[in-house]
């Protein structure tokens, strides 16, 4: 496959002009959690979005509860005194109030904690992401915290943080919000559940502190002096409102058992191609995963950053034989997981495209036309403009709990999003493949701000629509 140089495309620029959307994306009802966010049954006094306590802030003059269970102050293991809590204190931090499922495995990791069974940081990758354990030390889920993503103040690896420093003009990836991994990869899990994809584990923002995370000097100083104080002169340590370290937050994401690296499985089957139901199977979860990429516009999808689960199920095992009997009448077991989503949502499209491809673009799945099974699950979503609408607002509520949250750059990454969401739906439409939906020019469809520049076509009454004619990733395979 020959790539087209990008020098050499034409980009022209049709304007489609709306009015604007009634402003203010509040949530529509009250007491609507944040997707993928924690409830607050009331508002932190800290920034939105940041509990009392949490990690950089002064914490004084609140009264303790009891210094060994400092931290139980912030995550009360009790739902039901969570729930009851109420209080505008941290112990609202992780409170999942639509999700008891997800609740209770981050209550398990925060147990496992309290008992000193530590998140482990995963060796491999360039930021701090760490495996989280339940009581028992079996993985549950991935925790990366934002203060130690690749360009995060406490980043672990910290190369990658001096190069912001004394390189700020050329750090990351121009296209993509700084250090806001976490809401993208929760952001991401929101996408895949609003289209009922099923492809990304449940993600969601989480706070959670433990001595294996990174944390600075002067946090792990104060940490130890207040306990100091606390042991020496009570009613002096009694002041603080917390003794241990601060808490993270970060995207928690359930860990999924029993997956490789889709690398991995992919070498496998060209050797050993799938029987024709399991190819299919394959190939609808692909198609999940392509869907999921094109409309959050991830950056990293290199083919380590998916999973595959392949399994061969068995007959009932006859106990006295020692070889396991495979059934040929029963299908294996095969499933995706999009993992590592933290480099999705860009607020522009990417200039440097060449660099950010879609890996699966050059697998031969990405070929073969969209199924009718994926056109049915989509279509009929995101055609509908009060859908795309509902998911940018759900989304305007997960990305704006953020302290660097920044309402004209969150349009803009709707706008690219929208963009994608309209060229997915003609491509679906069209019956096209993967590898012609990429090939498609790129567009962003922005709230209108009234005289914009460019030729303007009225086309419905909602939105502005800029359409690059140039050709994004593939000119011809
Ligand atoms: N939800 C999950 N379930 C199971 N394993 C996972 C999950 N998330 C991550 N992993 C495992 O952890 C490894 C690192 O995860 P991930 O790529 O998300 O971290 P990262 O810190 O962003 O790394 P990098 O910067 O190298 O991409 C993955 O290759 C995978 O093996
Ligand atoms: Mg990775």
């Amino acid at each position: 496959m020959t790539e087209s140089d990008p020098e050499e495309l034409d980009e022209r620029l049709l304007v489609l002009s709306e009015t604007e959307l009634p402003e203010g994306s509040s949530p529509p009802w009250p007491g609507k959690a944040a997707p993928g966010g924690a409830v607050r049954v009331r508002p932190p006094a800290g920034p939105e979005g940041e509990p009392p306590g949490a990690e950089g802030e002064e914490d004084e003059e609140e009264p303790l509860l009891g210094s060994a269970a400092s931290r139980r102050v912030a995550y009360a293991w009790d739902k039901e005194a969570r729930l009851a809590a109420g209080t505008g204190r941290s112990t609202e931090m992780n409170l999942f109030l639509d999700d008891p499922e997800f609740a209770e495995i981050v209550l398990k990791a925060e147990q496992a904690i309290e008992c000193e069974v530590f998140p482990e940081r995963i060796s491999q990758g360039s930021s701090g992401s760490y495996f989280v354990k339940d009581p028992k030390g079996k993985t549950i889920g991935v925790f990366k915290p934002k203060s130690e993503e690749p360009y995060g103040h406490l980043n672990p690896k910290w190369t990658k943080y001096f190069h912001k420093i004394c390189c700020p003009c050329c750090f990351g990836r121009g296209c993509l919000v700084p250090n806001q991994g976490y809401l993208s990869e929760t952001g991401a899990s929101l996408v895949d559940s609003k289209l009922g994809l099923g492809v990304v584990p449940k993600t969601k923002v989480v706070w959670l502190v433990s001595e294996t995370f990174n944390y600075s000097a002067i946090d792990r100083a104060k940490s130890r002096g207040k306990k100091y104080a606390l042991e020496k002169v009570p009613t002096v340590g009694k002041k603080f409102n917390r003794i241990g370290l601060p808490p993270k937050v970060g995207s928690f994401q359930l860990f999924v058992e029993g997956y490789k690296e889709a690398d991995h499985w992919l070498r496998k089957f060209e050797t050993d191609p799938l029987p024709e139901n399991t190819r299919k199977q394959f190939q609808s979860q692909f198609e999940r995963l392509v869907v999921l990429d094109y409309v959050t516009r991830n950056t990293d999808r290199g083919n380590d950053n998916w999973l595959v689960r392949y399994e061969k199920q068995c007959d009932e095992m006859d106990l006295s034989n020692k070889d396991i009997q495979w059934t040929t009448d029963k299908d294996p077991i095969i499933k995706i997981a999009a993992i590592d989503n933290g480099l999705a949502f860009p607020f522009k499209h990417p200039d440097e495209w060449r660099a950010y491809p879609f890996h699966w673009a050059w697998l031969p799945q990405a070929k073969v036309p969209f199924s009718e099974e994926t056109r049915e699950l989509i279509l009929p979503r995101i055609s509908d403009m009060n859908f795309v609408q509902d998911l940018s607002e759900d989304l305007y509520e997960l990305f704006k709990t953020d302290k660097g949250f920044d309402k004209p750059t969150f349009e803009n990454q709707m706008s690219v999003m929208r963009g994608q969401i309209l060229n997915l739906t003609q491509a679906l439409k069209d019956g096209q493949s993967p590898i012609q939906l990429v090939q498609m020019p790129r567009v962003i469809v922005e709230r209108s701000h009234g005289g914009s520049q460019g030729r303007i076509v009225h086309l419905s009454n909602t939105f502005t629509q800029t359409f690059h004619s140039r050709k994004p990733f593939f000119s011809s395979w």
